[in-house]
């Protein structure tokens, strides 16, 4: 039988996967919002994962109709797996979209979820929703699987064909025809797991280990912050020893490192354990927007500038620097805190969609050009594009281009800082 391959959901992890295996089979690319629909179908994506050039030579039947769902025996979930205002998982959007195909598979098919879970997820929670949905039994009349994704959005580099792939399935078949469908077209080949729960395990510690080590250093600036010295510098240091890892302190926010640890507390609860360790570095985390709000009025106090009614630049203000996401993006928590002083506030970003960040967040972004010179400025995402202005910025940024630059991520050269500014970074 011909193999015909569905993707259900056209985010950052869909789109690019469907426009690969588009590059060499008819591809059936589902996804309930129909706006997103219409426009990739006139080539546009919106994330900017994808480029118009690319859809080229792709054969990608766009669809939002589920029963094209019923043409294909090949069907890859890659839905948001979000968490709830009590950080809990929210499963709704994955067990929506596991109900949609159900209700359209067709026999013999392999589903493969790409979401990022806890492990078990897969067979616990999205199996019998698909069996209630179709009346088939899993492991008779359709079968499951789970590959993780790893794309890094806005990474031109480690790119959706060129990472190790994880693949497994609930039989040894399975995988081996799993295993296959992903070898086709990823170059970087496939690692086999076990099992479905190893693959979804895997996934979820790979971003907590980083959340860990990313509190580890926001930490470690908190410290040296009271102790007066400079975190970059202190990194750069231990970072010549060779099995020093090279992380540094920032907000933690998107919808994946700040999101998924809770997974698998959430699970590691059910099961009776409380992780003090994950619980303690996601709460680290959150903090840092507060850090850098309290501490930049700090140095403000510090210097006579009036706090009340001052004007604060903030420069970026998606989740991470050359992405327009703002979801989840820690840099609200800079904002609200700067607010509860009263002081004026003026955000920009090179990238972020105005009327998003006014829907969601009630912010109103300003271009850049519009921006009033500021008492201060918060290079809260270091975009390329405010990186290529570098230091030259302040000239027009800050009131005769004096005052104090927040560098959240440490990316401007401080050698390099003009006499007339005072620069504070994590
Ligand atoms: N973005 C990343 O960097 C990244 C990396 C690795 C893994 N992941 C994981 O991959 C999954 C998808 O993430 P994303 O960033 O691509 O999400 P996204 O929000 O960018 O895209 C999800 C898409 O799914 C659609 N959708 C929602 N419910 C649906 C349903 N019931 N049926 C069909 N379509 C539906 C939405 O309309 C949206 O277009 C998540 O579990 C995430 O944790 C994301």
């Amino acid at each position: 039988m011909a193999q015909i391959i569905a993707v259900v959901g056209l985010g950052y992890v869909g789109l690019p996967l469907a426009v690969a295996f588009g590059k060499k089979q008819n591809v059936i690319a589902f996804d309930i919002d129909n706006h997103r629909i219409q426009e990739l179908k006139q080539g546009i994506d919106r994330t900017n994962e994808v480029e118009n050039d690319d859809f080229k030579g792709t054969s990608l039947e766009f669809t939002s109709n589920p029963s094209d769902l019923s043409k294909a025996n090949f069907i890859i979930v890659a839905v948001p797996t979000p968490i709830t205002e009590n950080k809990q998982p929210n499963l709704v959007p994955l067990l929506k979209a596991s109900e949609t195909i159900g209700h359209n598979i067709s026999k013999g098919a392999i589903v493969v979820y790409e979401s990022t879970v806890y492990p078990g997820a897969t067979e616990e929670e999205c199996v019998p929703v698909l069996e209630k949905a179709s009346g088939l039994i899993c492991g008779e009349d359709f079968f499951v699987g789970y590959s993780p994704e790893r794309i890094n959005p806005g990474d031109k580099e480690h790119t959706f064909t060129k990472i190790t792939k994880v693949v497994s399935g609930q039989n040894a078949e399975v995988l081996e025809k799993i295993s296959s469908v992903y070898g086709s077209v990823v170059e970087a080949g496939v690692y086999k797991a076990s099992s479905i729960k190893v693959a979804e395990a895997a996934k979820v510690i790979e971003n907590t280990q980083r959340d860990l080590n990313i509190a580890l250093m926001n930490e470690l600036s908190v410290i040296f912050e009271k102790l007066n010295i400079d975190t970059s510098e202190v990194l750069e240091a231990a970072g010549t020893k060779w099995n020093f890892l090279k992380f540094s302190p920032g907000l933690v926010g998107g919808h994946c490192i700040g999101v998924d640890p809770y997974y698998l507390t959430y699970k590691a609860q059910q099961v009776g354990h409380h992780p003090e360790v994950i619980l303690a570095g996601r709460k680290t985390n959150d903090n840092v927007g507060n850090f850098v709000a309290t501490s930049l009025v700090k140095q403000m106090i510090k210097k006579n500038m009036p706090i009340q009614g001052s004007t604060i630049t903030i420069l970026g203000f998606t989740f991470k620097e050359n992405v327009p996401d703002i979801r989840n993006t820690r840099v609200i928590d800079i904002v609200k805190e700067l607010k509860d002083y009263d002081i004026n506030i003026q955000i920009t970003d090179a990238y972020a969609d105005p009327s998003e960040a006014h829907e969601e967040y009630g912010i109103d972004l300003i271009p850049y050009e519009e921006l009033t010179p500021a008492d201060a400025v918060v290079f809260a995402v270091p975009h390329e594009k405010y990186l290529e202005e570098g230091w030259s910025m302040v000239d027009h940024l800050l009131k005769h281009g004096r005052g104090i630059l927040i560098d959240v991520k440490s990316k401007l050269n401080k050698e390099e800082c003009p006499a007339n500014v005072s620069l504070w970074r994590l």
